[in-house]
């Protein structure tokens, strides 16, 4: 049997809505189908003023602009990110000042972020990896001592909620992804939740290539000029009503990849019980959106083992990211791969498992007894 890493979910409808979106002639952004996933953000989670844009990079770059990042900038974020969080810091001319992160969550660890700040740290950027939301508590708490804008890398957590409110709607700024690895997905999309009232306007500047032809829409003026910077960060409504389509199954998504997620806690709990690997806090959470499940292994080896053994049988699992600061660019920056002890290190043992919707249909119990087999060829009697 073949257990891919991830399978993108997919019903008949993403097809009705791209036709239909097609066949009105209004493919731009900002048209009905955009519309209509911006009102279901806004009624299914509370997450208002969603900009609809081209990926979760996009959404980046696009919160980047509007934080007003200059040269001189400094903003902390995670070394354990992908690039493209630390690339919309870079692009503007400010500098990425990498933080650790809590070995617990993996998340931006708050103590590492509050020893970092000095008076150019301009933003915080932290990430909800593997869905599983940042301590915004205590981010938020250091943005405000401060006066630091934050912008959440919510690239993985749509669907997830912190202290009774939907990941996304937290922070000045927070970005989704819709690529096709995640959740939710329209191949390749993102949006950019503007969380503060008196950015709205300007978003809509930077997102229609810096001129104010929203406000030419909105009816407010009759022809619209270049008033600021800006670029194309507009998802076509094709996509958008792909988009739509999946948002209308959201539930059933999570349901299916719930299930996923609880069949591997079971099946990991006596492992981290016993001291052979670490997951995850589940139990702390009030809702997670059943994004990754990662284990960090006890060892580099015996992760090396695990992956090797799995693939051998057919399961795809795979490393995580490889820490932004030891990277060639992150050393091109400056940076050592010393720097960051504690990243450089759990980012050697971490394994993420294949998780995608079909496989709580498909596949599960070959992929936990392939597993348990592996598992047995590394600990033995031990387990
Ligand atoms: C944390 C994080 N940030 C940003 C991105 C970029 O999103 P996209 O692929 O939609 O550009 C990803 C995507 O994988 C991600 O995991």
């Amino acid at each position: 049997m073949n257990i891919p890493f991830n399978i993108p979910y997919a019903t008949e409808q993403e097809i009705r809505y791209a036709t239909q979106a097609l066949k009105s002639g209004r493919l731009c952004g900002n048209n009905q189908f955009a519309k209509r996933v911006q009102a279901h953000l806004a009624e299914k989670h509370g997450l208002q003023n969603a900009f609809l844009v081209p990926s979760g990079t996009a959404a980046l770059e696009m919160g980047a602009w509007l934080a007003g990042l200059q040269p001189g900038d400094e903003v902390i974020l995670p070394s354990y990110t992908f690039s493209s969080t630390a690339n919309a810091v870079v692009l503007t001319g400010a500098k990425p000042v990498f933080c650790e992160i809590d070995p617990k969550t993996m998340n931006a660890d708050p103590e590492h972020i509050r020893e970092l700040i000095t008076p150019k740290t301009r933003m915080l950027l932290p990430i909800d990896y593997a869905g599983i939301p940042c301590d915004m508590e205590s981010i938020v708490s250091i943005a405000q001592e401060h006066g630091l804008i934050v912008m959440v890398d919510a690239a993985q957590s749509y669907g997830s909620r912190y202290q009774g409110k939907a990941c996304g709607s937290l922070g000045d700024l927070a970005t989704f992804s819709f690529h096709e690895t995640k959740n939710i997905s329209c191949g390749e999309g993102g949006a950019l939740m503007v969380n503060r009232e008196d950015w709205l306007q300007r978003a809509s500047f930077l997102q229609e290539k810096g001129t104010d032809r929203s406000l030419v829409l909105y009816g407010q003026k009759t022809k619209y000029h270049w008033v600021d910077i800006g670029s194309s960060y507009l998802l076509s409504d094709i996509l958008a009503g792909v988009l739509l389509a999946q948002l209308e199954c959201e539930d059933r998504i999570l349901e299916l990849r719930g299930k996923v997620t609880a069949a591997y806690l079971e099946f990991w709990k006596p492992y981290a019980e016993k001291g052979m690997v670490q997951i995850a806090p589940y139990g702390q959470y009030e809702k997670l959106n059943s994004h990754a499940f990662w284990v960090v292994f006890d060892s580099e080896t015996n992760k090396e083992k695990f992956l090797l053994g799995l693939k051998e049988r057919g399961v795809y699992a795979y490393i995580g990211y490889m820490p932004l600061h030891s990277a060639p660019m992150g050393q091109k920056l400056g940076y050592k791969p010393q720097d960051l002890p504690r990243t450089q290190e759990i980012a050697a043992r971490i394994v993420r498992l294949p998780l995608y919707a079909e496989l709580a249909n498909d596949g599960l119990d070959y992929a936990l007894g392939s597993m348990e087999l592996v598992l047995e060829t590394i600990y033995g009697d031990k387990r």
